[in-house]
């Protein structure tokens, strides 16, 4: 599945192509088959690894900033002074294992691979995996205007397009439903933990003592305020090394939008229409049938 992205015209952005790897969809600019297959079959991860695991858009970097808080115990001059991609690096981007920054021991480091491209090594260790998921509509919203300012991403035409290719997964990292279910399956193990982008929204503290309970970690009631105080949207938003303005323009088309777009639930009612919104939960209905988890946005 290779798909040429739409002209540099209206855009302004160079066309970009999607080359698959295992039947997944992946921007060429970006990835590549090479590192993919690396870390698959050669990373070599550690018993104390800990993974911020995600489908793109679900709450990654907020994900990166909570754990990143909670490894400096509520200080913030780690998270002021490193990006936010150094602290928590992505394993399908960096060239080499050895490459990744070696920070303190456990190592912290992200990924949206489909369970399915995972490394092997993973599946005999006891590294940690928080997997944080988010209303797929949500997601898909947020996708379709992220896809605008990423100059490796394909251009969709319309909304009404991108829906389409989001349902069948004809987006990078493929379709959500298979991430969703894949990753879902490992949830009754101890080394898992599944975190929804609506219940941090809901209940950002809990959610943090949570997650630090997993990790073992104990959290003073002084270092739980700073952690959630500082894992806000506005000081995320302000922090250079939390808001992308430290990224290459080669990547990212700083005058066509921002990572920190809008941080709320629903947003998706202001960009589907009442058609694409049927149709939506109709193909949801389908893919989701029988899995055995209830997920937050189900409720009617
Ligand atoms: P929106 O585009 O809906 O605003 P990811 O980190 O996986 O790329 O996800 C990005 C989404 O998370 C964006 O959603 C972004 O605004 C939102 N986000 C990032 N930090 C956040 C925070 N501290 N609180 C709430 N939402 C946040």
């Amino acid at each position: 599945w290779t798909t040429s992205g739409a002209s540099s015209g209206s855009s302004g952005k160079m066309p970009s192509k999607y080359f698959t790897y295992k039947d997944i969809p992946f921007p060429e600019n970006f990835y590549s088959p090479e590192v993919l297959s690396f870390v698959e079959e050669e990373f070599q991860v550690q018993e104390d690894d800990v993974f911020n695991v995600t489908f793109p858009k679900s709450g990654t970097f907020w994900m990166v900033e909570i754990l990143s808080l909670i490894r400096s115990m509520g200080d913030t001059s780690w998270v002021r002074s490193f990006p936010t991609w150094e602290r928590a690096p992505w394993i399908e981007i960096t060239p080499k294992e050895k490459d990744l920054p070696t920070w303190a021991q456990p190592r912290l480091l992200s990924s949206h691979l489909p369970i399915q491209l995972f490394p092997k090594s993973f599946f005999q260790s006891r590294a940690k995996v928080i997997y944080t998921t988010r209303d797929p509509r949500d997601v898909c919203t947020s996708l379709f205007h992220f896809s605008k300012i990423m100059t490796f991403f394909k251009q969709a035409e319309s909304s009404e397009d991108f829906i389409e290719e989001f349902l069948s997964g004809a987006v990078p990292y493929g379709s959500w439903f298979d991430h969703v279910k894949g990753w879902l399956g490992l949830r009754e193990q101890s080394n898992f933990l599944l975190v929804t982008y609506e219940e941090l929204k809901k209940d950002i503290r809990g959610s943090i003592e949570r997650i630090a309970n997993f990790l073992g970690v104990h959290l003073s009631s002084a270092a739980l305020e700073q952690v959630v105080d500082n894992c806000s949207f506005q000081k995320m938003k302000e922090n250079p090394m939390s808001n992308f303005s430290q990224m290459s323009s080669q990547y990212v088309a700083k005058d066509r939008g921002t990572f920190f777009r809008k941080g709320v639930t629903g947003d998706w009612k202001n960009l589907f229409t009442v058609a694409q919104s049927e149709r939506f939960g109709q193909i949801y209905q389908e893919k989701m049938k029988g899995f055995p988890v209830h997920l937050p946005w189900e409720d009617p």
